[in-house]
């Protein structure tokens, strides 16, 4: 995949990292046509977006809409849109299948129609389980997720794979660590700085001290290993690893924040969590993943999880949200 001079559809372009990855193509010099449902994203993350003339904004419900009246002339699809929260897969069984598995089999289905030949897609380090190995490796097996968010994202590798094999297209598989960083909007931070703006004398946090231990990555981290990766290519399919070479826990990340909005002499209120103390059903306990394959290809993240998380708590902290 050049990605330069190319058209770029981005589904789920008004999401956290959808929208940033739309900024980067765009400064890359592609054309892209972003399709989102608006149902979590928002158009305030297009803003920069939307100046450029070589961005189409397309407001469309995967789920229900056709995909593939507005995909001729794409060379690849950035296929972002899901139902991103893990917390929710007890709750709502349905709601990960429709939004993951029958949308990704939609977008498939619209670029087979097409004759789209490239596809990139956020999978997520949720789809190893309790992995063990650590750091694991993108040939780890076998792999067992924990929640369904992580086993509806492994099924959409699956059909990817398959897809890519049987029609001759290309396809990249981001296996995220935890993404962090400005318009992201439901994650450990934003729950932290909610709470502490509401009572700065303590703190609530899910799971039993010190909590999940596991690897963060700052979203300009991020985007530039997903071009990194995609423009390595794929004959026909490849899995890489996305996130940094450490790890930080949940009371590490409670300080950086409690440090950041200047506070002091915080008390933490654990709830002791569920299973062993993991914050909800399905949290994987230890994360960290191995990135030899991304340094293959010549791209190592510059920021530690404290690093990244730092940042994405002063981004947060300046925007308001
Ligand atoms: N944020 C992370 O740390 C992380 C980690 C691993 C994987 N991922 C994956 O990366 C992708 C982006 O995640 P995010 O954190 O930016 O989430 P997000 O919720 O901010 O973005 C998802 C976007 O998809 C849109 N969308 C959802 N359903 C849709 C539908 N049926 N039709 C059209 N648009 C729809 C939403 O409106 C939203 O703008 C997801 O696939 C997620 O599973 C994220």
């Amino acid at each position: 995949m050049k990605l330069r001079n190319e058209t770029v559809m981005v589904t789920g372009c008004a999401g956290f990292i959808g929208s940033h990855l739309t900024d980067g193509l765009l400064r890359e010099g592609n054309e892209v046509i972003g399709v989102d449902d608006l149902s979590a994203g928002k158009m305030e993350f297009l803003k920069d977006a939307l100046s450029h003339d070589d961005f189409r904004f397309v407001r469309l419900d995967l789920l229900r809409e056709e995909l593939a009246d507005v995909m001729d002339g794409v060379d690849v699809v950035f296929h972002m849109a899901a139902n991103p929260d893990v917390r929710q897969g007890p709750k709502n069984t349905r709601t990960h299948f429709d939004q993951n598995i029958t949308v990704t089999f939609n977008v498939l289905e619209a670029m087979r129609e097409k004759g789209v030949k490239g596809i990139c897609f956020p999978s997520t380090s949720t789809v190893y389980g309790e992995a063990a190995v650590i750091p694991t490796p993108e040939n780890y097996g076998p792999l067992m997720p924990i929640s369904i968010y992580g086993g509806t994202k492994l099924s959409c590798e699956a059909m990817i794979s398959s897809y890519a094999h049987t029609f001759e297209m290309e396809a990249i598989l981001y296996r995220f660590a935890n993404v962090v960083g400005s318009r992201s909007t439901h994650n450990v931070l934003h729950d932290f700085v909610r709470k502490l703006r509401q009572d700065p004398t303590k703190l609530e946090i899910l799971g039993a001290d010190p909590g999940t231990n596991k690897s963060y990555i700052h979203i300009s981290e991020c985007i530039s290993a997903m071009l990194a990766a995609a423009r390595a290519g794929a004959r026909p399919v490849e899995a890489y690893n996305i996130g940094s070479y450490d790890r930080l826990n949940v009371r590490g990340i409670a300080d950086i924040v409690v440090a950041e909005m200047g506070l002091k002499n915080v008390r933490y209120d654990w709830t002791g969590g569920v299973r062993g103390g993991v914050g909800w059903v399905g949290d994987v306990r230890d994360m960290l993943l191995g990135l030899d394959k991304l340094k293959s290809i010549g791209w190592e993240p510059k920021l530690n999880s404290a690093a990244s998380m730092q940042r994405a708590v002063r981004e947060i902290l300046a925007s308001g949200h």
